[in-house]
């Protein structure tokens, strides 16, 4: 097999960020209006009070104390919860090329690319923000790369299920430069009325460049040795958005039009199936788990990392081996791992190891073994 490697990343991040007491005085705010509001029928025994929410079960369950999004002030006033991204025109750059043009540029500059240079776009993200023409379209038009582009979406996995899709196009030959851009702009499918979930998401884009070495000049190049992917039915994350939904009006705004999750259902079964495909993958690789220098891990929750590379290292991991992110970031969906690895490999050396994965809706999961050249 010809040698494959990611030449580049890039990451934007947003420039407003929320902190976990900022988010929770909004909330509680707005339990607290919901329960003054609706004081006889809880008395009554009708409805049910709305709970407060605390910054401090925020943490401890998740190792999330902030996330950046795209609009702060939407978020955060009680009578609103949800961001306030005005439509734009259609002839004005929407809002998801914005940002994947600005991870794209960093990627791209990185692998030491021009526009000229790639021939192909995927969009891999949980949403998009139209039905089509296709954001990859879009986003090549505005970078200035011939070619083609798709929009491609398999939930949290979606950068990982193009890292793959983008190898086996290089692979094949019909494509010999791919950029891939994950715009997560999950703060839009975010219940903030969600006691259970409001703290989740945070927004971002990150791009990935990939091609053969051959072709590859920039300093900092990752071999793909090997790439896995799996999907397993589950109803526990689960967003019933669609286009279906104006042909029966009962179901519009309703919250399963937003995301929705079973967590700790999410919990027990992603995490033994996550460290049995890395493990197995390793062994199928002839890489023994002390060889890895690096778990790049999808970024929902802190336990979740820290119990899949217990079980991959056979030992606790170093902060160091399985760096967070979404404590600063909290769970950026398919742009997560990639976060962690855009920001946590400046220290390796020419032949280190690590793996690339991430896991979620779906089930989904990707993880992908990468050597520095
Ligand atoms: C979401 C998650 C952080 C919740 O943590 P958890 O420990 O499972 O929490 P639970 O939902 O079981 O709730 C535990 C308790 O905290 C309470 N609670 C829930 N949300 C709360 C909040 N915002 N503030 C205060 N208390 C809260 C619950 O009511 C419950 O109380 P009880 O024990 O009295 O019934 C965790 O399940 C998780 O991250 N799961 C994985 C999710 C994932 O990876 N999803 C992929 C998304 S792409």
């Amino acid at each position: 097999m010809s040698d494959i490697v990611i030449s580049g990343t890039g990451l934007f991040t947003p420039h407003e960020s929320i902190s976990n007491e900022e988010l929770v005085e909004s909330f509680n705010a707005y339990v607290e209006a919901f329960n003054a509001e609706h004081a006889d029928a809880i008395a009554a025994g009708d409805i049910a009070a709305l709970q407060p929410s605390s910054a401090d079960f925020v943490e401890k369950a998740s190792g999330i104390k902030s996330r950046y999004v795209m609009d702060k002030a939407g978020i955060l006033d009680p009578q609103r919860m949800v961001p306030n991204l005005p439509e734009r025109p259609n002839e004005a750059q929407s809002l998801q090329c914005e940002m994947a043009v600005q991870a794209a540029r960093e990627a791209m500059a990185q692998a030491e690319k021009s526009a000229s240079d790639i021939d192909a776009v995927i969009v891999a993200a949980s949403n998009m923000q139209r039905a089509y023409p296709a954001m990859a379209v879009e986003i090549q038009d505005a970078l200035g790369i011939e070619g083609y582009g798709f929009d491609m979406n398999v939930a949290c996995s979606s950068a990982t299920f193009g890292i793959q899709q983008a190898r086996d196009a290089v692979l094949t030959g019909s494509a010999s430069c791919v950029l891939i851009v994950n715009p997560e702009i999950c703060s839009g499918h975010l219940n903030f009325r969600d006691r259970d979930s409001h703290f989740i998401f945070g927004d971002v884009c990150t791009a990935v460049i990939v091609e053969q070495q051959e072709t590859a000049q920039g300093k900092d190049q990752y071999q793909i040795v090997d790439s896995k992917l799996r999907t397993i039915y589950s109803n526990n994350i689960r967003n019933n958005f669609g286009f279906l939904n104006r042909a029966d009006e009962s179901g519009i705004g309703q919250p399963d039009k937003l995301f929705v999750q079973e967590g700790r259902k999410v919990f027990k079964e992603v995490c033994p199936e996550v460290a049995r495909q890395i493990s197995e993958q390793l062994q199928a690789n002839n890489i023994a788990p002390a060889e890895l220098k690096r778990l790049w891990l999808h970024q929902a929750n802190l336990s979740m990392n820290q119990l899949i590379s217990r079980r991959v290292l056979g030992r606790d991991a170093r902060e160091d081996e399985a760096p967070t992110i979404l404590d600063e970031y909290a769970n950026t969906s398919s742009a997560g791992s990639v976060i962690a690895f855009h920001k946590h490999r400046a220290d390796f050396s020419a032949g280190d190891l690590g793996v690339l994965c991430s896991f979620g809706a779906g089930y989904s999961i990707g993880s992908v073994i990468l050597r520095k050249r």
